[in-house]
């Protein structure tokens, strides 16, 4: 998945100028096809501004923006604005309009019939894990994650391969907060669009993200690259600081990973499937095996490191199960991906005095 050359969106040379501030300056960016793209930054630094480059929700002052090679001014401006899916923080639904009315607007602007669009709505609700009893509900009758589950709904609708979400999160409660990322992360993982992602909280970043563009003050890219890359090896200051001054990444890296329960090799109920484990005579991992396959890759995760190595090590994993070895690097089982996540949303909660 990680290994396509194509790019959904490129920048090239785009500037953004407003009579008294320049809002993004020269950005040059190439946005993967398929994986989730997050653009993090303090507050005016024009994460914003270049998100709406892209539909040309603001027209760019200098330079070309490519979409899946094209350039976006080929396109009217109202259509490409409709081909793409919109999420802002304020789901921005409107307030005299039902639930599956607010979801079925863009199929019906598509030229689906009344019928087809409502069939349509209905279905992203599941989509969004809405329950359908909500579908009369005004906007305001809602609770404010449910408000942002009908604005994917309704972004989802327009169909595209590339969704813009500008701080969808950022207005609601913590608790409610990891669910919706949560819930992003399955629904990428289903539907495989381009999502770039929009948010001041790094934390956030990198867990969603696959790749992360930390952008500084006037719209410069600081660095661009995988979370690890910005948690391990920060191209400058600046982010380093803004990486440090987050203390919920600080906090994953320090806490222990001793709630992730390491299954055992010879688990009789091979929770991981036909994937095998090739171990040295030591016992040491060498890779894995899948029929006839031999699969390279994915760090290991060693007894007593902290909870941001035991995600690394399921993030990376070819088979999607972390290895965990002892201190002489000797295979002692599998750690699983959602009792990674679990363990990883537990230390989420927790910082904010919530659960267990
Ligand atoms: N319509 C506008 N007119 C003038 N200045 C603007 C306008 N929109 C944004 N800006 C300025 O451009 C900079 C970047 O804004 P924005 O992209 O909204 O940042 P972010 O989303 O990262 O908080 C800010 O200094 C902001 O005040
Ligand atoms: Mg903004």
């Amino acid at each position: 998945m990680e290994s396509t050359s194509e790019h959904a969106i490129e920048f090239i040379g785009v500037s953004k100028r407003y009579a008294s501030t320049t809002a993004v300056e020269d950005l040059n960016l190439a946005i993967p096809d398929g994986l989730i793209t997050v653009f993090v930054g303090p507050s005016g630094c024009g994460k914003t501004t270049s998100l709406r480059m892209i539909n040309r929700m603001v027209e760019p002052t200098d330079g070309r923006i490519l979409i899946q090679g094209r350039d976006h001014r080929d396109e009217p401006a109202y259509r490409l604005r409709r081909s793409m899916g919109y999420v802002m923080q304020q789901s921005g639904l409107l307030p005299h309009r039902t639930v599956v009315d607010n979801v079925s607007t863009v199929p019906r602007l598509n030229g689906l019939s009344v019928k087809q669009s409502r069939a349509r709505a209905l279905e992203l609700m599941d989509t969004v894990g809405l329950d359908r009893g909500l579908s009369k509900r005004y906007p305001a009758q809602l609770s404010g994650g449910q408000a942002q589950r009908v604005g994917v709904a309704r972004a989802l609708a327009a169909d595209s391969p590339i969704l813009l979400m500008d701080e969808p999160f950022s207005a609601v409660d913590p608790v409610v907060r990891a669910d919706l990322q949560r819930e992003l992360i399955r629904l990428h993982e289903t539907l495989r669009r381009t999502i770039v992602f929009v948010t001041h909280d790094i934390d956030e970043a990198v867990t969603l993200g696959h790749r992360v563009a930390v952008f500084g003050t006037g719209g410069k890219i600081e660095q661009f690259g995988s979370p690890e890359q910005i948690l391990r090896e920060p191209a400058n200051d600046f982010v380093a600081s803004f990486v440090g001054h987050d203390r919920g990444t600080r906090r994953l890296t320090f806490a222990g990973a001793d709630a992730v329960p390491i299954h055992p090799l010879d688990s009789p109920d091979r929770p991981w499937g036909e994937w095998e484990l090739v171990l040295d005579d030591a016992g040491r991992p060498q890779g894995w095996r899948l029929g006839d396959r031999n699969i390279t890759g994915g760090s290991l995760f060693r007894r007593g490191q902290s909870l941001r190595e035991a995600l690394d090590s399921v993030l990376s994993s070819p088979s999607g199960w972390g290895v965990a070895v002892d201190e002489s690097g000797v295979a002692l089982g599998m750690i699983s991906s959602d009792e990674v996540m679990d363990a990883t949303t537990r230390e989420r909660l927790s910082r904010y005095g919530v659960g267990s």
